[in-house]
């Protein structure tokens, strides 16, 4: 959105996923420790995002927000506070209705949402020194224009207080794909563009809750053109590491977010985190994909049902490939340069997992494990502009 603080995708770490509703400061506290120790910060990870559940259900009588005294007894000034000792960013979770999500579904009491409080909350938000707001429509009642005005309101209170705070919005909780064409990147610097994304591989059940991988790519990968600077699709916060996926499928889920430009928000435990998981997350090449500062956000340029092509334009030139194998079973994957946007007869390949190099005249295939993806850096040639058929990319949803 205008005047967003997000250059590329923010990168952090985000309470639900693992914790749901039982967080605490001790638990945040650990986390962000352990952003550090666990080298995630000097990956890049910047935001410790506490999600749903932190508020004391009642505001003040003159309506101040405050934190959940037995939860966070030091207050949300401190918890910020010690966040930023940490040499990381504060994120913070609230709704512009009436009840957040877990407040609806009765798993936590009150009814605290911003609706009516919009500059207040906004105020208490950068006084306490948020970073980032995570802003979800948790309701099933709404038009489109009713989002848009409501996201609107908050993303001016939020740029009125004059801190920089990453604004990311949720429009389709409850809202299966809630105006999925509009241009929300006017309204905030990252909006979801599914429902939850849960530890599973692929829901045949496409466009509801819960969903997983593959189901979720469907739905963003026609988004992803609308990627750029201050403004992200966002496929949410990544399973890598749940229990639900295997190794190979955490590989694929997150080198499929780092190409389509989407916020990496871990949200596994990172205090037991294997060492292949943190490899993962860590992973020092897919990271500069994902952060280049182009903003573009990688296309599906071939869908051949089980197997697919992803290709990323990068700022120097390059392109970010992604050989993706939806199948339950090991197969070869291919694509050209020309495929991927690239004019020329000689190409560099790195491999964005092994750092490996090699070279070709045009052809670009791997062996891939079922659900797996391969990624490599093609640099060379000259980039295919205009609109040719192989840069439209492939927008059908399954
Ligand atoms: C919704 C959101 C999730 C999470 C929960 C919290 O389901 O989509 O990401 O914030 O609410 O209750």
């Amino acid at each position: 959105a205008p005047g967003s603080p997000a250059a590329t995708p923010p990168l952090g770490w985000n309470s639900w996923n693992t914790f749901g509703c039982n967080i605490n400061e001790a638990l945040v506290r650990e986390m962000a420790d352990t952003m550090v120790s666990s080298g995630m910060k000097a990956a890049g990870y910047q935001y410790v995002v506490i999600d749903d559940c932190w508020f004391n259900p009642q505001r003040d009588p003159d309506g101040t927000l405050q934190g959940d005294p037995v939860r966070f007894p030091s207050g949300m000034k401190a918890m910020g506070d010690y966040i930023h000792s940490r040499g990381l960013k504060f994120g913070i979770y609230q709704v512009p209705t009436e009840k957040t999500c877990a407040q609806r579904g009765g798993a936590y009491p009150g009814s605290t949402g911003s609706v009516g409080h919009e500059e207040q909350d906004a105020r208490q938000f950068a006084a306490w020194g948020v970073d980032y707001l995570k802003y979800d429509w948790c309701s099933p009642e709404g038009s489109l224009e009713e989002q848009v005005a409501r996201f609107t309101l908050m993303r001016d209170a939020l740029r009125a207080t004059g801190r920089q705070i990453v604004y990311s919005i949720n429009p389709n909780s409850y809202h299966a794909i809630a105006g999925a064409d509009y241009n929300w990147g006017e309204v905030a610097d990252l909006w979801r563009t599914t429902e939850d994304l849960l530890d599973i591989w692929q829901n045949g059940n496409v466009n509801s809750y819960p969903m997983g991988v593959g189901n979720v790519v469907d739905i963003n990968a026609p988004r992803t053109a609308q990627a750029g600077p201050g403004h992200w699709p966002d496929p949410d916060m990544l399973v890598v590491g749940r229990p639900g996926l295997t190794l190979t499928e955490s590989r694929a889920h997150f080198a499929l977010w780092a190409l389509m430009a989407a916020p990496l928000m871990a949200g596994n435990d990172p205090r037991s985190m294997s060492a292949e998981i943190s490899a993962v997350l860590r992973n020092p090449l897919l990271l500069e994909v994902n952060q280049d500062r182009l903003g573009a956000g990688g296309r599906r340029v071939r869908d051949d049902g089980a197997t697919e092509v992803f290709a990323k334009p990068l700022a120097d030139g390059s392109v970010a490939v992604g050989l993706f194998n939806r199948g339950d079973s090991a197969t070869r994957v291919a694509t050209t340069a020309a495929e991927v946007g690239l004019r020329g007869d000689r190409f560099d390949l790195v491999d964005l997992w092994t750092g490996a190099g090699s070279a070709t005249t045009g052809a670009i295939s791997a062996d891939v494990p079922a659900h797996g993806v391969a990624a490599f850096r093609v640099r060379g040639g000259s980039p295919i502009t205009g609109t040719t058929s192989q840069l439209r990319g492939v927008g059908s949803t399954r």
